[in-house]
C-alpha cells in the first residue's frame, strides 16, 4: 500500500537521536536546530524519558480513562510546579490540535456562544474547529468553512472591542508568538487588553502555548511575560519529548460535567510516563534558563553577521530574519552542513527551535557554518 503522499520530504532517514543531534542510516550525524518542530525538549532520547517509557511499558502501557490513572494526577501537580502557575485543572489529550479543539469547546459550552476570534497569521492546527481559526485557506476543506469565526489583525484592540462588543463571541484564541506564521509577538499592552475586553464581553481567553510552552521562551509559558491569566491554555509539542501529548489547562473556576470531554488514548499510562519525565529534566536542569541565556549570546552572534536583519522571538523560540528567501540557505544548511533549520510563512525567516539542552558550542558550530553558506 502506498502512503497518502502529503508531505514534501527531505532526503534523509534518520533512524537514532542522542540530545542536540539526530543520525542517518550511515551513522551521519545531524545537529537539530529544529527540534522536530519544537517537539524535542530534553533532547533525543534523554536517558530520563527512554527509562521512564521503558519502565512504564513493563508495568502497564495503556488503560482507558474509566479507570483510575494515578499518574495523570502526578503529571498535572508537577506541571504545577515546574510551570509556577495555579488554580488550573488539566485534560489530557493527544495533540496541539486536540488541545485547541478541547478548549474551544470549553470556551463555548461555559459561554453558551459559538463565535471565535482568531489573528492573522495564526495557527492553530488541522482538525475542523482549528483550522477554521488558522489563518490559511489552502489547508482548509469546505467542510471547515461553516464554524463562525472572525480573523482580525494582530493588535488592533478597537477592531476586537467592536467584534466583542456583539456579545456572541465564546473564545478569543492567539498564540503569544506566532510560530508558523513567523515569530510575531505583540507589546504586553495588547495582550492585557485583549483579557480585559475577553473579560468584560464575557468572552473566554485562550492562550495556545502548543510551540510557546514548555520553557522554550525561557519562562514555562510565553504569556508569563505578559502578565496576563488566560482562562485556557492549550499545550502539547515539548510537553512529550516526541510522545504523542498533548493537554488543556482550564480555570478552576470552569466546571467539569461528567462527559463534556473525552478521549481514549488521552492521558495514557506512557504518555503520562513521558510527561513526567520531561517536568523532571526541565526542572533539574533548568532548561529554561540555559533557553534565556542562549538568547542572548544568539543574538550578540546574529548581530556580527550582516545578512541578518532582525532577531525575532525568545529564548530557543528563534527567528533569523534575511533580506532574502531563505529556501536554499535552508537547503544548503542541510545537505552541505548537516544542520537541520526550520522555515515560516515568512520566506525570509530561518527558525531555530533546538531541543533546550542546546549548548553555546553547538551555536558556535551553527553559526560558523551559517557565515560558510551564506558566502
Ligand atoms: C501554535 C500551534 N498550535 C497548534 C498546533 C497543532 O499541533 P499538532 O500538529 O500537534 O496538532 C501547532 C503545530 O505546529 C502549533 O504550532
Amino acid at each position: 500500500m502506498e502512503l497518502f503522499d502529503v508531505y514534501l520530504l527531505y532526503d534523509i532517514t534518520p533512524v537514532k537521536g542522542k540530545d542536540v543531534y539526530i543520525f542517518d542510516k550511515e551513522d551521519n550525524n545531524y545537529l537539530d536546530m529544529y527540534g522536530g518542530h519544537a517537539v524535542i525538549s530534553i533532547g533525543h532520547s534523554h536517558p530520563a524519558y527512554v527509562n521512564g517509557i521503558a519502565n512504564q511499558v513493563k508495568k502497564l502501557g495503556f488503560y482507558s480513562n474509566s479507570i483510575k490513572n494515578p499518574l495523570q494526577k502526578e503529571l498535572a501537580d508537577k506541571l504545577e510546579e515546574v510551570s509556577g502557575v495555579k488554580d488550573y485543572q488539566l485534560f489530557l489529550c493527544n495533540s496541539g490540535a486536540e488541545a485547541n479543539e478541547n478548549a474551544l469547546k470549553v470556551a463555548s459550552f461555559q459561554t453558551g456562544k459559538d463565535r471565535v476570534i482568531y489573528f492573522e497569521k495564526a495557527f492553530h492546527g488541522r482538525t475542523s474547529g482549528v483550522v477554521a481559526v488558522t489563518d490559511n485557506k489552502k489547508v482548509q476543506a469546505a467542510y471547515n468553512q461553516h464554524h463562525k469565526t472572525t480573523k482580525l489583525a494582530f493588535e488592533d484592540s478597537r477592531a476586537l472591542e467592536e467584534e466583542l462588543k456583539k456579545g456572541d463571541v465564546a473564545a478569543v484564541i492567539f498564540e503569544v508568538i506566532q510560530g508558523v506564521g513567523g515569530l510575531d509577538e505583540a507589546a504586553s499592552e495588547f495582550y492585557k487588553k485583549t483579557a480585559e475586553l475577553s473579560k468584560k464581553y464575557g468572552a473566554l481567553l485562550i492562550a495556545d502555548e502548543v510551540q510557546s510552552g514548555y520553557g522554550r521562551t525561557g519562562d514555562f509559558f510565553a504569556f508569563q511575560k505578559h502578565g496576563i491569566r488566560p482562562d485556557l491554555i492549550s499545550i502539547a509539542k515539548g510537553m512529550g519529548n516526541g510522545f504523542p501529548i498533548g493537554g488543556v489547562l482550564i480555570d478552576k473556576n470552569i466546571e467539569a460535567k461528567p462527559g463534556m470531554l473525552g478521549t481514549t488514548f488521552g492521558g495514557n499510562h506512557l504518555a503520562c510516563a513521558a510527561g513526567i519525565a520531561v517536568l523532571d529534566v526541565i526542572q533539574k536542569k533548568n532548561l529554561m534558563q540555559n533557553a534565556k541565556e542562549l538568547f542572548d549570546f544568539v543574538k550578540a552572534e546574529a548581530a556580527n553577521i550582516p545578512e541578518i536583519k532582525n532577531v525575532k522571538g525568545r529564548g530557543l523560540m528563534i527567528g533569523l530574519e534575511f533580506d532574502f528567501e531563505i529556501a536554499g540557505l535552508r537547503k544548503e544548511l542541510l545537505y552541505k552542513h548537516q544542520i537541520f533549520t526550520g522555515a515560516s510563512a515568512n520566506k525570509n525567516l530561518l527558525r531555530i527551535l533546538p531541543p533546550l539542552t542546546i549548548q553555546k558550542q553547538h551555536f558556535k558550530a551553527y553559526f560558523k557554518a551559517l557565515k560558510i553558506a551564506l558566502k
